[in-house]
């Protein structure tokens, strides 16, 4: 038995991570199982996920997939219930979608671009909400979103992308009220910029690959404390500008 194995299961770290099929959120799962948390591994068909499944049944059920659809309120709920009163040190707020990629001026196709805001931003919200009482009740207190570069107003120099950009832009906005209105309760919200990774999302020409992203993050998600709630974080610690 390897040593995080035997780990008793109230003394583990427990993180809550959407959108685990594929990208950066299979990537967390991997890792965070491996460093001994205690992971709720959430995607949207289960039965398809072949992966994640493999690390969950390798896991001694410290890993377990739920069905979730963040823009699903249903499933929303039955998570939180299958959660039970289980602490949730860290809420990863991972799953994210581009909605219409290099949307471009006079290209912009509505259906496409409030879906992208239903997921990107609306849905995000809605976890925070379903999952508060869980992150309040344990040690860590920490909401993490996955947001990107590309909603920051002051670096936006190429144009297009209005999707993306605008509902990611939202994502922030979310995460800076929340994290003024959950301070209250100790909880720190912040969003991080995972560099440009190699997944479905970022293709092929992007600059590293899934499993450096998430180690880079962990370690950042380890420094963060309550004085950085609100921040727009980079791979590296610094600043994004709004
Ligand atoms: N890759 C990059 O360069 C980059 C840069 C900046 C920010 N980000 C952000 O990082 C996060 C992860 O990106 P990625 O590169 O891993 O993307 P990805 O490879 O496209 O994977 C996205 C994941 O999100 C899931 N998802 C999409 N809509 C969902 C929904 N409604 N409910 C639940 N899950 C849903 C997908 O599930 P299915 O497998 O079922 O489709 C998939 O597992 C996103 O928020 C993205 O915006 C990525």
């Amino acid at each position: 038995m390897a040593l995080k194995d035997a780990i008793p299961a109230d003394m583990r770290d427990t993180v809550l991570i959407t959108g685990c099929n594929r990208g950066l959120g299979l990537e967390f799962v991997r890792q965070y199982a491996q460093a001994g948390w205690r992971v709720f591994a959430t995607c949207r068909n289960p039965e398809q996920a072949i992966a994640l499944n493999r690390i969950a049944s390798a896991s001694q059920k410290h890993v377990t997939v739920h069905r979730l659809d963040i823009a699903n309120r249903k499933q929303i709920k039955e998570v939180v219930s299958a959660i039970g009163d289980t602490p949730i040190d860290l809420l990863l707020n991972n799953a994210g979608i581009d909605g219409q990629r290099n949307a471009q001026f006079g290209a912009t196709d509505e259906a496409r671009w409030l879906e992208a805001f239903r997921v990107n931003a609306v849905a995000q919200m809605k976890m925070m909400e379903a999952l508060i009482d869980s992150v309040a009740r344990s040690k860590k207190r920490m909401i993490v979103c996955l947001g990107s570069k590309m909603a920051s107003m002051s670096e936006n120099n190429s144009g297009s992308s209005y999707v993306y950009r605008s509902t990611k832009a939202a994502l922030n906005a979310i995460v800076r009220s929340a994290a003024i209105d959950l301070r209250p309760k100790d909880i720190a919200v912040v969003v991080m910029h995972p560099g440009w990774v190699k997944t479905d999302m970022g293709g092929v020409n992007a600059q590293i690959d899934a499993p450096d992203s998430v180690r880079r993050l962990r370690e950042l998600i380890d420094k963060v404390t309550l004085a950085d709630s609100g921040k727009f974080l980079n791979l590296d610690g610094t600043l994004i500008t709004w």
